[in-house]
């Protein structure tokens, strides 16, 4: 890919436009500027003999000169530490454009994304921790972009002091999580789990399992209003439930704006009949919710968990499912992951459990992996990306 300056704009020309004496019907504003195909090729021509930093005329096409605006040099290393796809044909895709060595690791510590990604300028990760530790390592890093909202295995201040840019790919799973969420607690509501399995098992019984409460008129409690809250908000209110909401950053009225009431944690804990939880894993919400808030929940509460597993006390959980203060749980995340088989919390009839699946679905997991490719195309060629989660960086960036 190349990118020519002409005054304060810049117009980026990949390969094939290169060899095509077609692009200047795909540019009428370039048509504009440049009466004649010569021009524009003489133009190409001088931008290019000003690369000074790329070796040769086929590796500034294929690679990264100045006027991209990059400050990578040399093969472009990426180091896919850990990814939740089978393959990484679209990361090759996408990045072999850029003449990108991509290679792909199964990391689960440390010093295996260390290794994995001596010589990377990008890693692109899932869960693998890209820690401090990590981060000062790897000397040509300029960047960690994480498949996936929540970035909790990444140390963003670490990675700013280092100048390493961060982004996350936060638009292409909301509806599939709030979706989740919501069957969660529809299936908890409905005891749906334990009722299909006892069907299964050749019973024809409902009245085992009452009482079935009815979520008509019942308080639907959401902590953390974000883009996956308001969704199962949305939802929720379409159940004819009332809606309250929990999110010291987002104000009364744009809650109310949504048909949520802004209330304190105490007061959601004490009053809701159904819980969901969507906050990011911070400092501040690790253990969110401990033993003091599970001790303040209705007895019939229906507490679903699709955010982080650590956001619960997950111990002080199993405690309160035991002694019977909490109706039932859905939980899409746990503290351990994937949790050993005596995980105390896979034992009880009123818990559902799934493996970190609320993300998915063929038309999610295929965007993200592009869009995830594609920002780490836009950090190896210097462009803007679009989901900085660190952008003091941005004007910070260094050579490497
Ligand atoms: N299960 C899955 O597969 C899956 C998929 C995607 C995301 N997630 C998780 O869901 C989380 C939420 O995603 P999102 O897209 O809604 O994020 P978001 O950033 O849009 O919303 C998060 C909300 O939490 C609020 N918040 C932050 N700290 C809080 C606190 N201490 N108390 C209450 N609210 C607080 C923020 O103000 C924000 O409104 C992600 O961070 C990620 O961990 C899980």
């Amino acid at each position: 890919m190349l990118r020519i300056r002409e005054r304060s704009k810049s117009i980026v020309l990949t390969k094939s436009f290169l060899n095509t004496s077609h692009y200047f019907s795909s540019f009428p504003r370039l048509n504009a500027r440049f009466n004649s195909a010569r021009l524009l090729t003489r133009c190409l021509e001088t931008s290019l003999s000003e690369c000074t930093s790329a070796e040769s005329l086929n590796e500034r096409r294929k690679g990264i000169c100045p006027h991209q605006g990059s400050r990578v040099r040399g093969q472009l290393a990426v180091a896919i530490t850990d990814s939740p796809f089978e393959n990484g044909e679209k990361e090759q895709a996408i990045l072999g454009r850029i003449g990108a060595n991509v290679r792909r690791f199964h990391c689960t510590n440390e010093s295996e994304v260390i290794d994995a990604a001596r010589n990377a300028h990008v890693i692109m990760c899932d869960t693998s921790p890209v820690t401090r530790k990590v981060i000062d390592s790897l000397s040509k890093l300029v960047g960690v972009v994480e498949y996936g909202i929540g970035y909790d295995n990444i140390d963003v201040n670490a990675a700013t002091e280092n100048r390493v840019l961060v982004c996350n790919v936060p638009d292409f799973m909301t509806s599939e999580v709030a979706d989740h969420a919501v069957a969660l607690i529809l299936a908890l509501t409905r005891k749906l789990d334990r009722i299909g399995r006892s069907t299964r098992a050749g019973e024809w019984n409902w009245r085992e399992f009452r009482p079935i409460s009815s979520l008509d008129g019942r308080t639907v409690g959401i902590i953390g209003f974000g883009s996956i809250g308001r969704q199962v908000a949305e939802r929720m209110r379409s159940f004819r439930t009332r809606v309250i909401a929990y999110d010291p950053y987002v104000t009364r009225e744009a809650m109310e704006k949504l048909g949520a009431r802004s209330c304190s944690l105490d007061d959601l804990l004490e009053v809701s009949d159904v819980i969901s939880i969507h906050v990011p894993l911070t400092k501040e919400t690790r253990q969110l919710i401990g033993r003091k808030e599970l001790a303040r929940l209705k007895d019939s509460v229906i507490l679903v968990n699709t955010s982080r597993g650590s956001v619960i006390d997950q111990e002080a959980l199993v405690e309160s499912l035991r002694k019977g203060r909490i109706g039932a749980v859905g939980l899409d995340v746990l503290a351990r992951e994937p949790p050993i088989s005596t995980d105390p919390i896979l034992g009880f009839e009123n818990v559902i459990v799934t493996p970190h699946v609320g993300w998915y679905s063929e038309q999610s997991s295929s965007r993200l992996q592009e869009h995830a490719a594609l920002e780490a195309e836009r950090i190896l060629t210097g462009q803007r990306p679009e989901h900085p989660v660190n952008p003091e960086v941005l004007s910070k960036r260094k050579d490497r």
